[in-house]
């Protein structure tokens, strides 16, 4: 089944082209309308009221209403003040989710979702046989709880996830909490969670502008160039160095440049005190450390908003260029792709960008890509978020070998940090869940990613 076939027609306007328009911010294109091609596809829209056991009845239709009055109550925490429980069944053509909804208050789950067809755990197989690595989730272990969820911890062991990323142990505040005193005991219980699953594991991150221990933002005695060069220097090669060939590849410098403007450095303590020097001794001290252990790690600068060609991936592509040149490593260019639906860059702007970089000796990846909406989701909304997954994923294995692999930034909406980011918007992940310890529905833009990786037809 195409990925047409998951675009609902009647849903969107037909005929219409795609039609990016440059934006600022997270965005890329401020409008973008999308080709259908009338392939109706089944929605879920409970025609029943919401009760605490009954399965709703539910019909299809070729286009449907949007009267979700969804406020998903997705969160960090977990908490989610409403409950239900939900088990999809996906046949061959349609899926329909029986679902038993219960209503809070406060919480009012989607009333209509775009459901995947697909069936089993076939994201990672799919992503190998595309050539590429993996296809990877992150985690927040030990941070939110989710891996004592088991429906969240059955499908991040499934087969549709083979790379892992720890989405906040590894960072400065909680690995170097005191100077010099380094508790990697959250790391470990990460890694305990996913070593001997067969994961490869993308290593997150050494030095950021966030999640950093008071001792370097509010230091006692103010730091010099020197002084924070050479603490700089030792987190960065006492963690590559205790984890190792552990990490597949670690994100050395996370977020460097600014959106305004973009391109230029972001202030934060290190440039503010080092200068763009910062991001050079970073690289460099890693570059040591792999040196002095001979290891296999992988080295990557991360960052958002540099998927598409523009000032801010001139700018990562000129890292690029001047590491290189100065014998550093640098192995890889992480693209962070947090999009909003609608705004996504298309498909031939990040083949583009890909390649750019990988014209340049160095791999990318995708490495935290979620898709948010405006909340509440509707028919229309969460097609055009099938169609930007399609279309991201569709880029990394278009490019080839050069783009290695797609992590998600964790799959499930009830864990997603886009809701308490982003007031409004949501229903960002692959999988909803209306509450921690509750069944997962799979959504349509798990289609998306499927269809993309199996090389199905671009539906625009
Ligand atoms: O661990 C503490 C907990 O002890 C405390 O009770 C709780 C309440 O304050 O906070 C917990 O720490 C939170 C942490 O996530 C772990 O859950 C921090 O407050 C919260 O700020 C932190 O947010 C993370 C954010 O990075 C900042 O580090 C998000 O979960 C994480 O998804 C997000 O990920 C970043 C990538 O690292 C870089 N790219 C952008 C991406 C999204 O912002």
């Amino acid at each position: 089944m195409s990925v047409r076939s998951i675009i609902a027609t009647g849903l969107l306007a037909a005929g219409a082209v795609a039609s990016p328009q440059w934006g600022g911010g997270w965005g890329y294109p401020k409008t973008v309308t999308v080709t259908s091609d009338h392939t109706v596809y089944k929605t879920v829209t409970k025609t029943g009221s919401c009760s605490g056991s009954s399965v709703t009845s539910f019909s299809s239709s070729s286009s449907h209403s949007s009267s979700a009055s969804t406020s998903a109550s997705a969160s960090k925490s977990g908490s989610s003040s409403g409950s239900s429980s939900a088990s999809s069944s996906a046949s061959s053509s349609t899926s329909t989710v029986a679902t038993t909804t219960t209503t809070s208050a406060s919480n009012t789950v989607p009333t209509t979702t775009l459901l995947a067809t697909a069936t089993g755990h076939p994201l990672d197989v799919a992503a190998k046989a595309a050539g590429k690595l993996w296809f990877g989730t992150a985690a927040d272990i030990p941070g939110t709880g989710e891996a004592q969820d088991p429906y969240w911890a059955a499908e991040f062991n499934s087969t549709d996830f083979g790379e892992a990323t720890p989405a906040n142990i590894m960072k400065f505040v909680f690995t170097e909490p005191e100077p010099n005193v380094f508790n990697y005991t959250g790391a470990e219980q990460f890694l305990s969670f996913v070593e001997g699953t067969g994961k490869l594991v993308r290593c997150h991150n050494l030095i950021w502008q966030s999640e950093l221990p008071t001792w370097i933002t509010n230091p006692t005695v103010n730091w010099t160039n020197a002084t924070l060069t050479a603490a700089l220097r030792n987190h960065v090669t006492n963690l590559v160095e205790y984890f190792g060939d552990r990490c597949y590849s670690w994100d050395v410098v996370n977020e460097a440049f600014s959106d305004n403007p973009a391109g230029a450095y972001a202030s934060n303590v290190w440039f503010d005190t080092i200068g763009p020097a910062y991001v050079v001794e970073a690289f460099d001290a890693a570059t040591q450390a792999v040196k002095a252990k001979n290891l296999a790690v992988k080295l990557y600068y991360n960052d958002y908003n540099i998927e598409y060609l523009g000032n801010k991936s001139y700018a990562a592509q000129n890292l690029v260029t001047e590491l290189k040149g100065r014998g550093i490593q640098i192995d890889g260019v992480g693209l962070e792709s947090h999009f909003i639906a609608g705004e996504t860059p298309d498909k031939a702007s990040q083949m583009a960008n890909m390649q750019a970089f990988i014209n340049l000796g160095v791999d990318v990846a995708i490495t935290e890509l979620d898709v948010r909406l405006n909340l509440p989701p509707n028919a229309t909304t969460e097609a055009q978020q099938v169609l930007d997954y399609y279309n991201s994923v569709a880029a990394c294995v278009a490019v080839g070998d050069g783009c290695i692999g797609v992590t998600v930034w964790d799959f499930d909406d009830e864990y997603s940090w886009v809701p308490g980011t982003f007031p409004g918007q949501g229903y960002a992940d692959l999988f909803l869940s209306n509450g921690p310890n509750e069944p997962l529905t799979r959504k349509a833009a798990y289609d998306g990613c499927l269809q993309a990786l199996t090389g199905a037809p671009e539906s625009a």
